[in-house]
């Protein structure tokens, strides 16, 4: 779940405030506060960005338990949808796809409980995830302050890789790192932003850095520098991007960040694209203050500090 027409569609057709909802539409997932436990749910579904049928399932379940992480909950039981021609997959690689999921799943420490399928030409699968979250401890899309610093916690370019693979400018060996990294749970990363008091967190899925930035400042009510240069790209993405291997998505969040992002003149129409690149189970994407860096490097994850928030009305600065 993310910030989408559809889920502003969803705030405004529901009018009054109900006590219970502690976090609504326009968040990684939303927060029912139930007999003072604080219950988080989320739903995503997304096309193979991979050729092998399980390590799609494994990539498509972090990808929804994410959206739990990125509000700072413990993932604990999730539900599959699958778009599925059964004229043109075998039944076996719907097993795959499933024992994949189930198998992130348990690394999450959470539980399949049952699914529902559709007939549908183009293979597609998600999940919806429940977890559980601390109510006094609810990591938000806003809240960001001036002067915070700005963290990643993996790369980015896997919407070109996968482009690229689908293009067959890229054997499935050259996408290793890059499914390593989608198989990477944001599990940690989520408990360090707690620890470290982070002041808004999200993750960076199909609006890419730009477009999940532009919702933290949206809400936050301050604007973002970041620097191109400290954004960690994945290996290969370079060179795709500069053989025209773009994803739609790219050119769709650029066009909807005109006017919300401003570039200095040395960022190239590549990097432009490559900031907003859509990907599948990224990073966090977090603003902490200075202090609150250690908690990360004495962890020793990856990480890497790509700008400092600063006073405004919801920009985005790329130096
Ligand atoms: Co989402
Ligand atoms: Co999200």
């Amino acid at each position: 779940m993310g910030p989408s027409d559809l889920e502003e569609i969803i705030g405004d057709i529901q009018s009054g405030e109900n006590p219970s909802v502690l976090v609504g539409p326009g968040d990684d997932a939303g927060v029912y506060l139930l007999n003072g436990t604080a219950i988080v749910e989320t739903v995503d579904v997304i096309t193979p960005v991979v050729n092998d049928p399980f390590t799609f399932g494994a990539i498509s379940a972090n990808n929804s338990l994410s959206d739990v992480y990125a509000m700072g909950g413990m993932p604990v039981s999730a539900l599959a949808i699958a778009g599925f021609s059964s004229c043109d997959y075998e039944p076996v690689v719907l097993k795959e796809i499933l024992r994949g999921a189930v198998h992130s799943l348990n690394r999450a420490g959470a539980v399949l409980m049952g699914g529902h399928s559709f007939e549908d030409s183009e293979l597609k699968f998600g999940l919806s995830v429940m977890g559980i979250a601390n109510k006094d401890n609810i990591l938000k899309v806003s809240g960001a302050e001036e002067d915070d610093i700005i963290i990643i916690t993996k790369p980015i370019g896997i919407g070109i890789l996968a482009t690229s693979l689908k293009g067959g400018k890229l054997t499935d060996d050259d996408m290793k790192t890059a499914v390593e990294w989608m198989l990477t749970l944001n599990d940690k990363a989520s408990e360090l932003a707690l620890k470290a008091g982070a002041t808004a967190c999200t993750d960076v899925t199909g609006f890419g850095l730009l477009g999940h930035a532009h919702n933290m400042v949206k809400g936050s009510g301050v604007d973002f520098e970041i620097k191109k240069d400290s954004v960690p790209v994945l290996e290969h993405v370079h060179e795709m991007i500069n053989a025209g291997m773009v994803s739609e998505g790219a050119y769709n969040n650029l066009r909807f960040l005109d006017g919300k992002v401003e570039f200095s003149s040395h960022i190239t129409d590549e990097d432009r694209l490559l900031l907003a690149d859509p990907q599948t189970s990224g990073g966090l994407l977090i603003t902490v203050k200075e202090k609150g860096i250690k908690v990360f490097e004495d962890a020793g994850i990856f990480f890497s500090v790509i700008g400092r928030v600063i006073k405004g009305s919801g920009k985005i600065v790329v130096r």
